[in-house]
């Protein structure tokens, strides 16, 4: 007998990128920038830091299962507290979805190189994982609504979607949703939801709900609480009751909890940061674009740089590395030949604009 089955035994744990400090060590850099992990790079919401302090003095007591959270979201979106559910990170209520309402004999649907959390999850449950490619770094849903058979039970849509940064509209999601039975959940992973909200193009979820599709969102984003592992989904009632039998009792935990709640309410940050974002995606995307390289337009916090082979996109990764700057290599979502590049601060944005400025010339004096 093995000690674990063959489809855990098979796979891959997964590899948290790695921090600045650690390759300012390993480089012998002065400083190092971490653009890899599509984080908020004006850090947490202060609001949130601010309740987390009052919050202290309680810790000893055990959390409630996110119920504070839960009514203040449903109170804002105008649901009942039945149709919510918070965890630690939109991860963790992933995870819960794999549990709750797959048999073994069940199979997942998704676009090829989904976000890699979604992949680790959906893998490690041992059920038949299908993918259809991506049409011009956008989801193909006539390709996914083709591909769903018999079997499948779960489909996974991000939008934005990482790692493209591409959207799908209300109108080229209501023409896949026709063809999908209602024994099908949809995963609606919304992470990046409001850096897309303002592009009239956007379609937010909250305003076309269906009784098999689960949104979530998450407090690692725009909110800038990643380390705090803390995200809520909405659906119907009867599919949050089978979510909160498989979850975790006192997840999220009570600090998670207050920031959550205290985040929500912090408009000036959110504002502050979705500027900066803004800024940076057009900067970003400009100049990688006049250094000759392919860029996706992105309606996230991140831009996909397509590059000529997997060690093109290996090599790019190094010599920014030997600079300080840390993006991310996109292998283990399945694209090697991509690097993926989140916004920074403006003065980030500037740190890594001259490391690829100094390739680029670098690249010019070689040929010449
Ligand atoms: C599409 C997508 N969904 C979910 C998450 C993770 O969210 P959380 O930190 O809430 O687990 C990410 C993080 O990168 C993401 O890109």
């Amino acid at each position: 007998m093995p000690l674990v089955p063959p489809y855990i035994a098979s796979l891959r744990p997964y590899e948290a990128g790695r921090s600045a400090e650690e390759i300012e060590r390993e480089y012998g850099v002065k400083r190092a920038i971490k653009l890899a992990s599509n984080e908020n790079p004006l850090g947490p919401s202060p609001r949130a830091l601010e309740a987390m302090g009052a919050a202290y003095a309680n810790l000893h007591r055990y959390p409630n299962g996110g119920l504070d959270l839960r009514k203040v979201l449903a109170d804002k979106y105008d649901l009942k507290v039945e149709n919510v559910i918070a965890g630690s990170g939109s991860e963790g209520i992933m995870s819960n979805i794999i549990r709750a309402f797959l048999c073994d004999e069940d199979e997942v649907l998704t676009t090829e190189a989904a976000f890699i959390g979604f992949q680790v999850l959906a893998k490690s449950r041992g059920v038949k994982y299908r993918t259809v490619p991506y049409k011009d770094w956008h989801y193909d849903l006539e390709g996914l609504a083709r591909s769903i058979n018999e079997n499948t039970k779960i489909i996974y849509l991000a939008n934005p979607n990482n790692p493209t940064g591409t959207i799908f509209t209300r109108h080229e999601f209501d023409e896949v949703y026709r063809h999908v039975p209602e024994r099908v959940l949809i995963i609606l992973d919304e992470a990046y939801f409001d850096y897309a909200k303002d592009n009239h193009r956007y379609p937010d979820s909250m305003h076309y709900r269906y009784d098999n599709v689960i949104t979530l969102r998450t407090y690692s984003k725009i909110h800038g609480l990643a380390g705090l592992r803390i995200g809520y989904g909405f659906a119907h009632e009867e599919l949050i009751t089978n979510l909160l039998k498989v979850k975790l009792p006192f997840e999220p935990s009570s600090l998670a909890q207050v920031a959550g709640i205290a985040a929500l309410a912090d408009k000036e940050f959110v504002h502050r940061s979705l500027e900066l974002n803004a800024r940076g995606l057009r900067l970003l995307t400009d100049v990688l674009r006049k250094l000759g390289f392919d860029v996706v337009p992105s309606e996230a916090n991140f831009v996909i740089v397509p590059l000529e082979s997997a060690s093109v996109a290996q090599w790019l990764v190094e010599e920014l590395l030997q600079r300080g700057v840390i993006v991310r290599s996109l292998g283990a979502f399945g694209l090697p030949h991509c690097v993926r590049i989140s916004t920074g601060t403006d003065d980030e944005n500037s740190m890594l604009i001259e490391a690829l400025e100094h390739l680029h010339l670098r690249e010019e004096l070689c040929r010449s």
